[in-house]
């Protein structure tokens, strides 16, 4: 069947299998920043924005998403080019094995822009979804205060006086 979507602002056509999910679409594309870890909705790890709401993308049906848009780490920035959020997390030191790390950027993109100045209950509600097993937290939490900070410089609004979140 086809699946009309846009990927990253890029308009696509798909050859999908009815029972395909976006998180298997999107590698096969070659967008392989999004893991498959538990592909059973408790890791997080192939969260994708789709219409900016964050979803997991191992339980989604891609035939589900006819006409949306979607955003992957890849649409955020690379490695020359990379998005305030992702220079964030390596600021903090938030990486270790990084299997994670797209999916705790993309949740934290989600929650960013909703609400440029997060509580530290907020920030922990909105990546309540991404588990990691080598960090503890405590600086992905560090990183989403940076990144709060490095978008609210980049808007040219929101001095934040706050000190990165510690758990
Ligand atoms: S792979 Fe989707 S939630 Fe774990
Ligand atoms: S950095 Fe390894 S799981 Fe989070």
């Amino acid at each position: 069947m086809k699946l009309h979507v846009r990927i990253n602002g890029e308009a696509r056509e798909l050859e999908i299998a009815p029972g395909a999910v976006l998180g298997d679409v999107l590698r096969q594309l070659g967008l392989t920043g999004t893991k498959m870890g538990c592909r059973e909705g408790h890791c997080g790890s192939c969260m994708v924005l789709v219409n900016g709401k964050p979803m997991n993308s191992c339980l989604l049906l891609a035939a589900k998403v006819e006409g949306a848009e979607i955003t992957t780490i890849e649409g955020l920035g690379d490695v020359r080019n990379p998005h305030p959020i992702q220079e964030a997390f390596v600021e903090a030191g938030a990486v270790q094995c990084g299997f994670c790390t797209p999916g705790m950027i993309i949740s934290t993109k989600a929650l960013l822009d909703n609400e440029p100045h997060p509580s530290l209950e907020r920030v922990r509600e909105a990546l309540s979804g991404n588990l990691c097993r080598c960090t503890g937290y405590a600086k992905i939490f560090d990183a989403v205060r940076i990144a709060e900070h490095k978008l609210a410089k980049a808007s040219g609004n929101g001095k934040s006086t706050r000190r990165p979140h510690r758990p």
